[in-house]
């Protein structure tokens, strides 16, 4: 099968299968187009159907093993695709990455405590602290206002950590502003955990996501932080199945993994369900074709979003995008905050997220996803442009 542009501008109708992004009324007007949710609109690869179909033929769904399967395929795919080494048993099975963030928490703070953020960020992030009862102490962004690029201030980060941050919770590459974060500004950060000796957890959920030049590079390749390092991944939001639930936690620090394993039996989490597991295998080892397919189409979108923001919302900065399927938008020429944007854009039929979700830096921005038909996306940035004009 050819994984071309043909076969990602395929059309799905995903209204009414309980999909959080076409279905959920809260956020979009039926006939909305929804760029919002980091969900893709594009069919997942075929192997993954397959292993679903095979597994449902099997008419019993009882309780799985542990099977080091499973972790042989991450730490392939993994190996293969960013030349991470990673050692059988340095792997834990999650339900998904929000659950590693709240467990790593939890495991390396104590009630009060703070954890520092790069901030704007993945909205979970802030929930995972605050659920757990500690305190967020945020560390904005540096933001170029020329080019919309954005930097890690480290003297920030310094003087959290010197306030008493206990943990570094880190998003690499960054959701919402797109950043590929280097090998330089990751061992940076990597020496200043170090210095003040607190573990980093790096959410890498993003990571196959990345456009030429760019090269991804995982916290755990980082010799001053690999042994405090906690990396997050997950094959679902690479290969669009987060319905299935499947992530995973890797360590190499045999004290730090002895804690995090018995943070997630506190939790009940054992090793995943059937389906999850049978989708996340097939990903791993049989979808190399679909991925490459994948990124190539969406390195075209990447360049699109900016030819039709140029056309449809002039007066908006996008912000470089070196990684993720997200783009970062600075709409505050156009004088709205995020609430009467988002309103805007639900009476013109379009869904974004807004920049508020990501914390107070997002107010008067966009996050646009752009991962789905160009066709799809044409008409969301067209209907973005209706509901500006109707200023
Ligand atoms: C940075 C980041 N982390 C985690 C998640 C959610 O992952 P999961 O569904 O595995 O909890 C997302 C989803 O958008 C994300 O962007």
């Amino acid at each position: 099968m050819q994984f071309d542009a043909a076969y990602f501008d395929q059309v799905i109708d995903r209204r009414n299968t309980d999909c959080e992004k076409w279905d959920d009324r809260s956020i979009m007007n039926e006939g909305g187009i929804p760029l919002w949710v980091a969900d893709m609109d594009f069919p997942c690869a075929p192997a993954i159907t397959d292993a679903l179909q095979a597994r449902a033929q099997h008419p019993c769904f009882g309780y799985n093993i542990d099977n080091p399967a499973n972790e042989k395929a991450l730490i392939g795919f993994w190996q293969r695709r960013h030349g991470l080494a990673i050692r059988p048993g340095q792997t834990l099975m999650l339900p998904c990455v929000v659950t590693g963030l709240k467990t790593c928490v939890r495991c390396f703070t104590k009630e009060g405590e703070g954890v520092a953020i790069v901030t704007p960020v993945y909205g979970p992030f802030y929930d995972s602290i605050r659920v757990n009862r500690r305190k967020v102490m945020p560390v904005s962004l540096l933001r170029d206002g020329e080019t919309g690029r954005y930097s890690l201030d480290l003297n920030a980060m310094e003087e959290a950590l010197r306030n008493g941050a206990k943990l570094m919770m880190l998003c690499s590459p960054h959701n919402p502003v797109s950043r590929l974060w280097s090998a330089e500004e990751l061992a940076a950060l990597c020496r200043l955990a170090k210095k003040y000796d607190v573990p980093i957890v790096c959410d890498e959920i993003h990571a196959d996501f990345v456009y030429q030049p760019g090269r991804f590079v995982s916290i755990l390749s980082i010799p001053e932080g690999q042994d405090r390092a906690v990396m997050l991944c997950s094959a679902s939001k690479t290969f669009n199945v987060a319905g299935l639930q499947q992530a995973a936690m890797v360590c190499r620090n045999p004290e730090m993994l002895k804690a995090l394993r018995a943070g997630i039996a506190e939790a009940g989490v054992f090793c995943g369900n059937t389906f999850a597991l049978a989708a996340a295998r097939a990903a791993y080892e049989e979808s190399d074709a679909w991925l490459d397919g994948l990124i190539a189409y969406l390195d075209g979108s990447r360049k699109l979003v900016f030819g039709l923001m140029a056309k449809y919302a002039p007066k908006a900065k996008v912000t470089p995008i070196e990684a993720t399927y997200l783009a970062w938008a600075d709409m505050r020429a156009y004088g709205m905050d995020c609430e009467q944007l988002k309103e805007k854009c639900r009476t013109a039929g379009v869904a974004f997220t807004g920049g508020t979700f990501f914390g107070p830096e997002g107010e008067g921005f966009l996050r646009i996803n752009f991962a789905c038909p160009r066709t799809q996306l044409t008409e969301g940035i067209k209907r973005l442009g209706q509901a500006l004009e109707e200023e």
